[in-house]
């Protein structure tokens, strides 16, 4: 599974490019209202940090305005990482369908339940994010998110889409062992979390036994 970080913080995206296991970075509208910058300014910078695809989302809600919104986007950016990230609406998709056929990348976001993830991928999205802590909330239940990335990787499979999944809404360690079990291509995680991810607390007493063995 592939990991993506899901922050419009530069400084997060520094640190975590140094760590060598980044292969992408997912923003939303909230993650770049916490930086106080501009989207395309972001986004540029972003560009120049990681090799691999940087979601930006769009915010218009009428499919034209929102098309010319991604190609403003495409214009001002001109990079193949760009990867525009689009609603959960029909209008979304509309725009989704047309982008992929002029071979743009596309990211579905918000998405919430399995005939939701199949209009996305009909419409040549290049990946869908379904939520996993949003599911959790909503329908008070730990594996609610867990099941909705299973359902999906199933359908995709089965029908083989193209359509890459991406594991949004990542709060926790355990999320992203979910998100790995149900057949996540890629989660797209806080930078909080991905340090979590490398502790376990008999790494570190193993490393404290071996330090003393060794004499350290
Ligand atoms: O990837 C989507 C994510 O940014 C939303 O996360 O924690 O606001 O549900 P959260």
């Amino acid at each position: 599974m592939k990991l993506f970080i899901d922050t419009a913080n530069v400084e997060e995206i520094k640190n975590a490019s140094k760590l060598g296991i980044i292969s992408g970075v997912t923003t939303n509208p909230s993650l770049l209202a916490k930086t106080g910058r501009k989207l395309d300014e972001v986004i540029e910078e972003i560009t120049s940090l990681v090799d691999g695809p940087i979601s930006a989302e769009v915010t218009e809600a009428d499919a034209d305005t929102m098309y010319n919104q991604a190609h403003d986007l495409v214009n001002e950016i001109k990079s193949d990482k760009l990867t525009i990230k689009l609603p959960m609406t029909d209008e979304g998709i509309k725009v989704c369908k047309r982008l992929s056929k002029e071979g743009i990348k596309t990211n579905v976001t918000l998405i919430f339940s399995l005939p939701q993830a199949i209009l996305a991928m009909e419409a040549g999205a290049t990946f869908i994010s379904p939520f996993m802590g949003r599911m959790d909330d909503y329908y008070d239940d730990t594996e609610a998110g867990y099941r909705l990335i299973e359902e999906i990787s199933q359908v995709k499979e089965k029908y083989s889409y193209s359509s890459k999944i991406i594991a949004a809404s990542i709060r926790n360690v355990n999320h992203v062992k979910q998100a790995a079990l149900a057949n996540a291509d890629i989660a797209t995680i806080p930078y909080k979390v991905l340090l979590e991810m490398y502790h376990h607390p008999l790494t570190k007493s193993g490393l404290e036994k071996f330090k003393l063995d060794s004499g350290k």
